[in-house]
């Protein structure tokens, strides 16, 4: 037999010892060392190849070497294929798990005021966040020397235009764009330029309330209230309306939580019934329509209701806080 017929036997021999291909780790080791071992069958014939011929060293060898690679090939597949089979296979292997997003506290927040108002058939409007000075202060009845609009509170951009320092303004462009009755809640963010710290930034959200029907009373204001209140904060909630002043209601009053742990009460929010010179001010007629109002400072509620104690915290993006929500 020449090292040719040799080579072709050993593939031969290998075809029918690999068919079916072994499938315990022992079986396929055994295998492999009896083709590939140092002492295997292709060992073997390689040791022969000096005995040959000097012509037939290099074909002998080339052929050698094919068989070699073509078997140890089918050993590194069959290595392959075993370990992606165990993967599919393995169904006691841990799941693996994808990051997921959440919503921001100031979010969820906000989703629930709105729901609390919507089940009471109050709607959601939007507006501006950059207005004039008619829809922000002169409307609202905010006096030319008012010291909300001073340099110090308020942005200013250009043409005469700033940064709305609250959601009053959205009341001013509904009671112009639509006849009563009206019944809204406005979410939106609001700017202030005041200085940073663990209790006011310039950047903040209210919710603003307006309600405007023909017979609106102080007792409703009050009664809507307590309902938001209690939804919010709990059944049990202490509260107390508070005379206040603004501008724009008369009377106003601003509604105060007990905060327990603290043993103080706090202020949530500001309210009142419209005052008839802002009626004037958007052409509706104070003596056929009546209506409350109230703001909220959302960030303030937020705080509260999730224990958090400084403002900054919200606005900051930092992960290992927004994670806890
Ligand atoms: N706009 C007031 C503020 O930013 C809050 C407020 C008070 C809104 C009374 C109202 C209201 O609608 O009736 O402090």
């Amino acid at each position: 037999m020449n090292i040719k017929e040799s080579i072709e036997s050993i593939r031969e021999k290998f075809r029918s010892d690999s068919d079916p291909f072994p499938v315990d780790e022992q079986s396929i080791e055994s295998l492999r060392v009896k083709y590939l071992g140092r002492k295997g069958l292709i060992s073997d014939l390689f040791s022969q190849i000096p005995k040959l011929s000097n012509e037939q060293k290099p074909l002998a060898g080339k052929l050698l070497n094919e068989l070699k690679i073509e078997i140890g090939k089918l050993f590194e597949s069959s290595k392959n294929e075993s370990e992606i089979q165990y993967d599919v296979e393995d169904i006691t292997l841990p799941g693996r798990s994808f990051p997921k997003g959440f919503k921001h506290p100031i979010q969820s927040t906000l989703d629930e005021i709105k729901s609390i108002f919507n089940n009471i058939g109050f709607s959601v409007a939007y507006g501006p966040e950059i207005d004039d000075d008619f829809h922000n202060f002169s409307a609202l009845n905010f006096p030319q020397d008012h010291p909300a609009r001073d340099m110090q509170d308020t942005f200013f951009t250009v043409d005469d235009l700033i940064l709305r320092t609250h959601t009053s303004n959205v009341q001013v462009h509904l009671m112009e764009n639509e006849e009563p009755p009206l019944r809204y809640i406005v979410p939106g963010r609001v700017y202030r330029n005041e200085s940073i710290s663990f209790k006011s930034y310039c950047l903040f959200h209210q919710v603003e309330g307006i309600f405007i029907d023909k017979n609106v009373s102080f007792s409703d204001l009050k009664g809507v209230l307590e309902f938001f209140v209690k939804r919010m904060f709990g059944s049990s909630t202490k509260m107390r309306f508070r005379p206040s002043f603004f501008p724009f209601t008369e009377p106003s009053a601003e509604v105060d939580i007990w905060n327990e742990k603290n043993k103080q009460w706090l202020e949530i929010l500001g309210s009142g019934m419209v005052d008839p010179e802002v009626f004037n001010n958007v052409n509706i007629d104070p003596l056929i329509w009546k209506g409350f109002a109230f703001g909220m400072g959302v960030e303030r509620i937020c705080m509260l209701k999730y224990g958090i104690d400084d403002i900054r915290l919200l606005f900051q993006n930092d992960l290992r806080f927004l994670e806890q929500f």
